[in-house]
């Protein structure tokens, strides 16, 4: 296997001169305007494509011929019933699929042009680039400071830590909260704190995409208004892509909206796929799709 270089710049996994492989280009694809933010030069570009993406587990296919694009700068959100794909799709994202015994992707999933399952591309160099929060918050049983400078310091990174921590903490809107008990062990803070702690875990080491798995769904209101608000900040920067079984939620944070369902094949295995794609306001309000419509109208699912 041969090594591939980073390249900070552009924030894509470059493989060194004369390799070979990522000289794919993505598809043109037309790019609205969403919440006034796409007049800014840069955003919207894309930043995943899916080609014909089968994810198996074994034998079983998961999810099947998944085709669509992550746009740059946008909140991208992952709907549909339990059980259709949304994590095992946002999973092979950043090959975190690649831990799981037996699972594989078949198809094609370029991040920037480049193969992200190409031989060269190291994926500890993917899940640099791109950050994951979970469902259930996972600070490390360490003080709120050594979470935020445990990724910064696994890179290298023995300059400048404070302010490091200070940036991710304010970037994830905790700092005020924190700043006087830094030392602190961080699994005292209430669900909403770890799971914004979290999130400035995932931006201390600077990523470019942040994937999200239902990350308000072990939190009460409040604190899930709290992560809506900065989702919204952070998108500014980073491209998200969030897993959520709220409609609401996609509703009300998600640029694009993409909803799968599961389908029963003729031996009776359910297998995952995206229905319908499209701009959030479009698939509330007027979904190509009868199924898309009959599960944002609560008549299944
Ligand atoms: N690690 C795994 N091993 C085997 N099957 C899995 C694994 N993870 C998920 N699955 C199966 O893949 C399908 C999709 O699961 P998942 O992606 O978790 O759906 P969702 O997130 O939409 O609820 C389900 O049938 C699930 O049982
Ligand atoms: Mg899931």
């Amino acid at each position: 296997m041969t090594q591939s270089r980073y390249t900070a710049s552009t924030g894509t996994l470059r493989t060194a001169p004369g390799e070979d492989g990522g000289t794919d280009r993505p598809s043109q694809v037309p790019i609205p305007e969403v919440h006034g933010r796409l007049l800014a030069e840069g955003l919207g570009e894309v930043v995943f494509e899916l080609a014909d993406v089968s994810i198996f587990y074994g034998s079983y296919q998961a999810v099947r011929e998944v085709n669509m694009t992550v746009h740059s700068r946008q909140i991208t959100a992952l709907i549909g019933p339990s059980g259709c794909g949304k994590s095992t799709v946002l999973r092979c994202l950043n090959r975190m699929n690649d831990l799981i015994p037996g699972a594989r992707v078949e198809g094609k999933i370029t991040y920037h042009t480049e193969n992200l399952y190409a031989d060269y591309v190291d994926p500890i160099q993917v899940r640099r680039r791109i950050g994951m929060v979970f469902q259930k918050p996972n600070p490390f049983p360490k003080s709120i400071y050594d979470n935020i400078a445990y990724g910064p310091r696994v890179n290298g990174v023995r300059k400048g830590m404070d302010d490091i921590v200070e940036e991710a903490l304010t970037g994830a809107a905790l700092w005020d909260e924190v700043k006087d008990k830094l030392k602190q062990s961080a699994l005292a803070l209430s669900g909403g704190q770890q799971q914004r702690l979290c999130i400035a875990r995932t931006i201390a080491v600077k990523p470019e995409v942040i994937l999200m798995d239902e990350p308000c769904s072990a939190l009460d209101p409040i604190a899930t208004a709290k992560i809506e608000d900065l989702m919204h900040d952070l998108a500014t920067q980073y491209t998200i892509v969030i897993v959520t079984h709220n409609m609401q939620q996609a509703a009300r944070v998600s640029d694009r909206t993409a909803f799968f369902t599961a389908d029963v094949d003729g031996e009776g295995v359910r297998h995952g796929r995206l229905v319908e794609y499209d701009v959030t306001s479009k698939m509330f309000t007027n979904p190509s799709d009868r199924r898309t419509e009959d599960y944002i109208s609560g008549r299944f699912g």
